[in-house]
């Protein structure tokens, strides 16, 4: 079976103020009932799958453990890590963890923090790449793009596509920016890494290895080190506070020659920033999207949301706004300023 790892370690600012670092996004219910976490963990359960490991802050660990009984998943093993390093490290914990027991294991690392609506689209797709990993291949999920999106990887097909057969990649491009990624998007040639990877621990293990040497020792010795605390696996501090932060995408898959892509076009998002989530959402013929205790008058291209009870907002007149309300802080914002809500976030950190 599939050991779905599941990354929730971020605290996604750029969804400042309903993203919070005690209270990040994925835990949130962003546009369904269940949270975005609980999605993510439905989405890989079930035949072929077996318990999650989730990777995540300490902060994080009771969250993690009520939502996942909540949402009636067997919660399994939780790594813990003593600092947000970034995905590599957490990957890297993550495989030397499963590998210790199963070298061959298939691990499918998601993020928590995306909206894919079809469940079933998904696994058929995750199905489509065990040949490929369980030959040795780093297995990626392709999107098609639609913009010149800079937040993104982008994965350069080797071949044409044919169905939902993997496909060789020629290689991967993290986050270029946005004279390339208009480039990428006008030559037919490249997808969206989706940031959802499927590997045997033995393979990606390899891959960092030869990719991400400096990496291997140190989190090697913070798993050896780790101690058991009320069932959650805290991976060794000391150790920890010598590991580089750097993501998967930077450090193996731009590097990686052994990639492949099963491309998925049954919908996708990463619900990033507002404006994603204003996408997302299903605007209505004005382009608004109201939540909450909200009203608009005449406005478009809008996202105005209230999370204050019944503190009512009203947008007259607006044009290409977000508008978040929260009990103790509100946004308004240039709706083509959302990347920018992670400088709100670091404004505010510094006054402290
Ligand atoms: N455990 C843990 N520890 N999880 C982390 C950490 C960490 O230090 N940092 C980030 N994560 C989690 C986030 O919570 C999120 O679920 C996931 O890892 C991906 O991190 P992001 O920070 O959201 O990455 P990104 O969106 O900028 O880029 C990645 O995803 C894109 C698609 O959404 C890349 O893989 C891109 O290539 C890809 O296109
Ligand atoms: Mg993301």
């Amino acid at each position: 079976s599939i050991t779905p790892v599941l990354l929730c370690g971020g605290s996604g600012t750029r969804l400042w103020p309903l993203s919070r670092k005690s209270y990040p996004k994925q835990f949130a219910a962003i546009t369904g009932e269940e949270t975005l976490f609980q999605a993510s963990a439905r989405r890989l359960s079930g035949e072929g799958y077996g318990v999650p490991l989730v990777v995540t802050a300490s902060d994080f660990r009771f969250i993690v453990t009520e939502q996942l009984l909540a949402a009636g998943i067997d919660p399994g093993a939780i790594l813990i890590e003593p600092e947000g390093r970034n995905t590599a490290p957490a990957v890297l914990a993550a495989a030397l963890h499963v590998a210790a027991s199963d070298p061959e294991a298939l691990l499918l690392v998601a993020p928590s923090d995306h909206v894919v609506p079809d469940a079933d689209a998904f696994r058929a797709a995750v199905a489509a790449g065990v040949p490929a990993a369980q030959a040795g291949q780093l297995v990626t999920f392709g999107i098609m793009p639609d913009r010149p999106e800079t937040g993104y990887g982008y994965l350069k097909l080797a071949g044409a596509p044919d169905g939902t057969a993997p496909v060789k990649l020629d290689s991967f491009v993290e986050k270029p920016d946005v004279d390339t990624a208009t480039a990428m998007l006008a030559d037919g040639k490249h997808l969206w890494n989706g940031g959802i990877f499927l590997f045997r621990a033995c393979d990606i293990i390899a891959a960092f290895e030869t990719h991400a040497p400096t990496l291997m020792a140190p989190v090697k010795a913070a798993c050896e080190a780790a101690t058991t605390d009320l069932g959650f696996l805290r991976l060794d501090p000391e150790a920890w506070g010598q590991v580089e932060d750097i993501s998967i995408d930077y450090a193996v898959m731009e590097k990686a020659d052994n990639l492949s892509v099963v491309p998925f076009s049954a919908g996708w998002s990463d619900l990033g920033d507002w404006d994603s989530v204003w996408r997302e959402a299903g605007p209505d013929e004005n382009g608004v999207v109201a939540a909450g205790s909200v009203t608009a008058i005449d406005c478009s291209d809008t996202l105005l949301r209230s999370e204050a009870g019944n503190l009512e907002v009203v947008g007259i007149g607006l044009k290409d706004v977000i508008t978040v309300a929260m009990p103790d802080a509100v946004l308004v914002a240039d709706k083509s300023r959302a990347q920018d809500v992670k400088k709100a976030v670091e404004a505010l950190k510094a006054k402290g």
